[in-house]
């Protein structure tokens, strides 16, 4: 099942900029990208391209039961992105305890998203346990778990491999098989960077699906509101945003997209061809 959940136990590690620049790249290869933004932060909307004048989305108005086909917005960068919306803190509780009792509200979209057997629907979650993650990760083909490649997130690595920040309970041994690990900002000049790149790569082996270089394009994107791989195709962080693509797409099954059906021209109007 092509679901793929991007996760992390701290907050600003570049969750929302790789959940945005794989759908991108995955939706590159044909197949139909959903992207859902599961955490009221809200910004995976800027990272595809929506005008930030647009406060519209689906969780942060889940008490009026919308349709969430409605709130579905096709972005430039390519995907489909069902926004999160606009909220405050205590509109993001309320979402979390609605989500919590009614699982349903959010399975069922994602559901009905991955009934076409070649579409891949990419999650961004809040940092740490939450609602969104508790409900969707046991459907997942992957979760991706995003480090930085520093001391502090070397030190994280037991509550990764425990699944412990997926929160209490099962879930962890549920997710375990499933679970792998993105560093990112992996900073190729910089020692400490490089070996706590290496001790990490080490230690996780095969469970390690992808580094990704520090690089300024990356924060240019999103002040440009693109993917890095539609603003700066060439960057190294772009292509490694390829590679990771390609292992997901290795690791998790996912139909070969429905072959496009050729335009009917006409020989009588060949200006028509596209
Ligand atoms: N590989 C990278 N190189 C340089 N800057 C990055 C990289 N990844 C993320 N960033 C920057 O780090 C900040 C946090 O990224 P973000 O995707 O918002 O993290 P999170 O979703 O985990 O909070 C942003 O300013 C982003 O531009
Ligand atoms: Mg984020």
């Amino acid at each position: 099942m092509p679901l793929l959940c991007l996760a992390s136990p701290k907050g600003g590690v570049g969750k929302t900029s790789l959940a945005s620049g794989l759908a991108h790249a995955l939706h590159r290869t044909g197949r139909p990208v959903f992207a859902i933004d599961c955490d009221p932060q809200n910004a995976l909307r800027l990272h595809l391209g929506l005008p930030i004048t647009d406060p519209e989305g689906y969780l942060a108005r889940l008490h009026l039961r919308p349709d969430w086909r409605a709130c579905l917005r096709r972005t430039p960068a390519g995907p489909d992105l069902l926004p999160y919306g606009e909220t405050d803190m205590r509109g993001a509780l309320a979402t979390s305890g609605l989500i919590e009792r009614e699982p349903e509200l959010l399975a069922g979209p994602v559901r009905a998203m991955l009934a076409d057997p070649s579409a891949i629907v990419v999650v961004d979650t809040p940092p740490g346990a939450s609602a969104a993650l508790q409900i969707l990760a046991p459907q997942a083909a992957l979760v991706l778990a995003v480090l930085l490649a520093d001391a502090a997130s070397t030190a994280l690595l037991p509550e990764i491999e425990t699944g412990r920040f997926l929160g209490r309970g099962t879930l962890g041994t549920l997710v375990g098989p499933k679970l792998r690990v993105v560093l990112n900002q992996v900073d190729r000049h910089s020692r400490l960077s490089v070996s706590a790149a290496e001790g990490v790569a080490a230690h996780l082996g095969a469970r390690l699906a992808g580094a990704i270089s520090r690089e300024e394009a990356v924060a240019e994107a999103l002040a440009c509101q693109r993917p890095v791989g539609a603003h700066a195709p060439y960057s190294t962080a772009a292509r490694d945003i390829e590679d990771l693509a390609a292992t997901v797409l290795r690791e998790m099954p996912v139909a070969a997209p429905a072959p496009v059906a050729p335009a009917v021209t006409s020989s009588l109007f060949p200006w028509s061809r596209p």
